[in-house]
């Protein structure tokens, strides 16, 4: 099956527990899951990679989480070459902010810019609506994928 690697940002930890249910069903999916710590751009730049699933929260004013800032950043000032990744964006948000999603928003644009093929556009979770984002997006994504390896 594919080799995937899941990377996450979160604050207080939904995003954090969405992942951990990601990769679950991933893995029972028969997918080789990677979770790099710490997460930085060289995790992203082996090309034996098929598949990065970022599943994310937003802070601050549409803002990644900290613990998402190194790559994020690393992304936009060392521009590495990851044209062989496909990827998915799970992201958390609250449509009561202004820039809903905009974490999720800001790495999905970030990885199309440097030429990362997305499989699916961002799998929007919206806090007010859904108080279980890891009762949906596991399904999600493992479909997503699934649908691209078929296709
Ligand atoms: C201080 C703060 C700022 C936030 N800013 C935004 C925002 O700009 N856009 C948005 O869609 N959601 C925003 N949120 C909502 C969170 O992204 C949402 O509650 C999410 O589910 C939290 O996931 P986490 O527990 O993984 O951090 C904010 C939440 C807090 C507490």
């Amino acid at each position: 099956m594919a080799k995937i690697i899941l990377v996450t940002g979160s604050v207080f930890g939904a995003a954090l527990l969405t992942a951990d249910e990601i990769e679950t069903a991933l893995t029972d999916a028969s997918h080789d899951v990677l979770r790099p710590d710490p997460q930085t751009i060289e995790s992203l730049t082996d090309d034996t990679i098929d598949y990065l699933v970022v599943c994310t929260s937003t802070t601050g004013s549409g803002d990644v989480p900290d613990d998402l800032v190194t790559l994020y950043t690393g992304l936009r000032t060392e521009y590495p070459r990851i044209t062989h990744l496909k990827y998915v964006v799970v992201a958390l948000g609250d449509s009561s902010y202004d820039h809903f999603c905009g974490g999720g928003v800001t790495m999905d644009e970030s990885l199309a810019d440097l030429g990362a093929q997305q499989i699916k556009p961002p799998l929007k979770l919206d806090a007010l609506e859904v108080t279980e984002p890891e009762e949906i997006a596991p399904a999600w994504v493992v479909a997503a994928i699934s649908e691209h390896l078929t296709a």
